[in-house]
């Protein structure tokens, strides 16, 4: 555990910079990559402690992977035939891997058991484990298979109709993956439509898959029994590493250029409340990358922000960036609010508490409610100890308002950035 001490504030920022591949892209290409029928080639991985965990995953379940001289990945993909992994799966910190690879396990007919570190055992896993167990799955674990570890034996599934309730893209890509090996159809209805980059890295893997936008909510269909073609992925750069950068420049002087950003608009919520808040945010260079829309985001710092409402249908967008969206919120003019929001209390950390808790300690006006907060702005922050609680957002998050904030911050765990951005504190150095 590595302390951390920031001064602030920074005069400005300056410069350009492509952040980390995006995380949610990168888990998705290693076990899609498995899934599929012959070697499909990586480009950009993220290399971060999440994502190894998958990747040490696939590899105990006898997947062969090799990374070439450039760094792209190779994978032999198995075609859904598996070997019975040897030991325990350890996804240690990542609720991808643990809820992608349930869907993954609950199509083989062997035994795992599947775990995770001291966090991802405290984090409700039921949302998986009961429609896997429907398809006809079997799995166990503590608190009824709530919580980590589990235990799995699979094979012989059968398609089934979900509501997915809390938007999760989680459950929804678990849930189609099993479906993948499944008898008849698999059908995912939610009420918002949570990011889709299964659906479209399936469409790159030569799946058919059916989505239809209506009244009753975002539907995915798929038939069971299909292959997946190996092919080329390229990872784009994670709009939620990208974020905080974003933020800085908009909270200082100085203009940034964020290259290659993922703006997929299930995930690009932030940037959008950004613009709503008043802040100047440009993206240029649009284009498209293995099937995801990609742009290079340019940013001028120093516009008056003002404050902003985030309904719970907004809230999926721009899930991971909620901590670092309530430190601009304190920095913005008049009174914010997020609600619908309750699914933050069970992430890496409970994020409602560690966002009201930091703000306060850096002299913000904050309400706490079950299902979100409220921000009084603007506030001249003031530098001060941070309790990360182990969870890279916040760190980073608090990293970013503590350059802001007057005087001297303390980042009591830095490390934990190594969980989606290992570059982090290198990165801040360049800009500033
Ligand atoms: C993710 C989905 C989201 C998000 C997480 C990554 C994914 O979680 O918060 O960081 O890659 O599918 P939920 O599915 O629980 O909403």
């Amino acid at each position: 555990m590595k302390t951390i001490e920031l001064e602030g504030p920074v005069k400005g920022v300056k410069g350009e910079l492509r952040v980390p591949s995006d995380k949610s892209i990168s888990h998705r290409a290693v076990i899609l990559g498995a899934l599929a029928k012959g070697t499909t080639k990586v480009y950009s991985w993220l290399r971060s402690a999440d994502t190894l965990a998958t990747l040490s995953i696939i590899k105990a379940l006898g997947v062969e992977v090799k990374e070439d001289a450039e760094g792209v990945l190779l994978i032999k993909g198995k075609n859904y035939v598996f070997e019975e992994p040897k030991d325990v799966l350890n996804a240690e910190n990542s609720g991808t891997t643990a809820r992608l690879m349930m869907g993954v396990l609950s199509t083989q007919p062997f035994f795992s058991v599947l775990t995770g570190d001291e966090s991802l055992r405290r984090r409700p896993m039921l949302r998986v484990v009961e429609p896997l167990r429907e398809m006809g799955a079997f799995i166990d674990g503590r608190e009824k298979g709530n919580k980590l570890p589990v235990s799995i034996r699979g094979g012989d599934l059968k398609g089934i109709s979900f509501f997915n309730k809390k938007a999760s893209a989680q459950v929804k890509s678990s849930l189609m993956l099993a479906g993948l090996r499944a008898e008849g159809i698999t059908e995912i209805v939610e009420p918002v439509l949570s990011r889709d980059h299964t659906e479209r890295m399936l469409g790159a893997f030569g799946v058919k898959l059916t989505t239809i936008p209506e009244e009753r909510g975002h539907i995915v269909k798929l038939k069971g029994g299909q292959e997946l073609v190996a092919t080329d992925i390229f990872c784009p750069a994670d709009p939620s590493s990208a974020a905080f950068f974003c933020a800085l420049a908009v909270l200082a002087q100085g203009e940034l250029l964020l290259k290659d950003v993922l703006v997929n608009p299930t995930r690009d919520g932030f940037y959008r409340k950004l613009r709503e808040m008043g802040a100047d945010v440009e993206y240029v260079n649009e284009r498209e990358v293995s099937g995801e829309p990609v742009a290079d985001i340019k940013v001028k710092g120093g516009k008056p922000l003002k404050a902003v409402k985030v309904s719970g249908e907004e809230v999926p967008s721009m899930i991971d960036e909620m901590p670092i969206l309530a430190v601009v919120m304190s920095m913005s003019e008049g009174r914010s609010e997020v609600r619908g929001a309750s699914e933050l209390r069970v992430k890496e950390s409970d994020r409602i508490k560690a966002v009201v808790e930091n703000l306060r300690a850096m002299g913000a006006v904050v309400e706490e409610f079950e299902d979100g907060f409220a921000v009084e702005g603007p506030s001249k922050l003031k530098g001060s100890k941070v309790k990360t609680y182990g969870d890279h957002r916040i760190a980073m998050a608090f990293a970013v308002a503590g350059l802001v904030a007057e005087g001297k911050t303390l980042i009591d765990d830095a490390d934990c950035v190594n969980i989606s951005y290992p570059s982090f504190f290198n990165d801040l150095k360049k800009i500033l």
